[in-house]
């Protein structure tokens, strides 16, 4: 049976929020679950580069991040879990691609340009980001790479990549497709904006129990009094709350907004216990594991000689 072969790269920034945790973890690992879907997932420190210039803060993220990863349920044994940069080959791939992108694709990407009027380091790398993504995705022959929309155009910068290597090369790359996932984007910031490390306004359920409780209560909320009728569509409290509860939790605390049934305080309360319940287990197993730095390591060795197989099959 030829198996569908998904592919997800996470940067190594140390921002790995609640957000990314319900949108783009939790529905990797359930791909996984799946037995005619192979999942491989990457730590993408090199790619971290271009913006952290700390090799050992980023190496720290790579154990934190892995770490996240293990507790949220992933299993090493189902997912292909490793880190870019032990993957040497890419380097030398990325190089070989860049030789057939065309300079303008480059120039013309979105993120580029965006990065290049907002950031004050407009370094050659965040240039070349998307060749050394095309080579992450085409060096393993992923036919599905999941990501969020913002990176499709960097899927089909590698198609486009792939397209060309394939017309002078006998050995013929898969052309990848965009797993694109939804719903992400869709947890806001404590103050109400794209939840984003930059905006300090995240909330973090692996942070101890006071950091987490800080986060919580500091959500911008109106200033409507305890009895007072809410509106829970433009409550940002209710907004988080309606993308980590039940259907049916959801429609009483809805009811309770309308009926001005429920203060902020107590809304805020709610929503943390709830947190605290749905992550009990993952919470737990990240505290185990978070200073565990040679296991964490070692399962980042063995994944990435499980992908230096896949590299020699092509
Ligand atoms: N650019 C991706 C992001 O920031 C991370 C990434 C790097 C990636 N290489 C990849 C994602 C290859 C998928 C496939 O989200």
């Amino acid at each position: 049976m030829i198996k569908n072969r998904f592919l997800l790269g996470i940067q190594s920034s140390g921002n790995i929020h609640i957000g990314n945790i319900l949108s783009v973890i939790i529905p990797t690992i359930e791909l996984s679950n799946d037995n005619d879907k192979e999942v491989l997932a990457f730590i993408a420190d090199l790619h971290t580069l271009t913006t952290l210039k700390d090799k050992h803060e980023i190496e720290e993220n790579v154990l934190y991040t892995t770490a996240i990863l293990l507790a949220c349920g992933l299993d090493p044994k189902k997912v292909i879990l490793y880190q870019q940069s032990q993957i040497e080959e890419v380097c030398k791939f990325s190089w070989e691609l860049s030789c057939l992108a065309p300079y303008p694709m480059l120039a013309n990407a979105h993120a580029f340009k965006d990065k290049a009027q907002n950031l004050a380091d407009v370094n050659v790398g965040l240039f070349t980001y998307p060749i050394l993504m095309a080579a992450d995705i085409l060096i393993v022959n992923a036919n599905c790479v999941i990501v969020g929309k913002d990176q499709k155009q960097h899927i089909e910068i590698a198609r486009d990549i792939a397209h060309s290597y394939n017309k002078i090369n006998d050995r013929k790359l898969i052309i990848p497709e965009p797993y694109i996932l939804k719903d992400v984007d869709l947890i806001p910031g404590t103050d109400g904006r794209k939840m984003s490390k930059s905006y300090k306004n995240g909330i973090d359920i692996f942070a101890d129990d006071d950091t987490l409780r800080k986060q919580i209560f500091s959500i911008r909320t109106d200033s409507k009094g305890e009895r007072e009728v809410k509106n829970p569509d433009t409550c940002i409290v209710f907004k988080i709350y309606s993308c980590i509860a039940e259907k049916g939790e959801i429609d009483v605390m809805r009811d309770k907004y309308i009926r001005g049934a429920i203060g902020y305080k107590e809304a805020k309360e709610v929503l943390l216990e709830l947190i605290l319940a749905r992550f009990k287990n993952a919470r737990e197993k990240f505290n185990e594991i978070k200073n565990e730095k040679e296991y964490l390591r070692k399962i980042l060795h063995d994944g990435s000689q499980k992908v230096q197989t896949i590299i020699c099959d092509r």
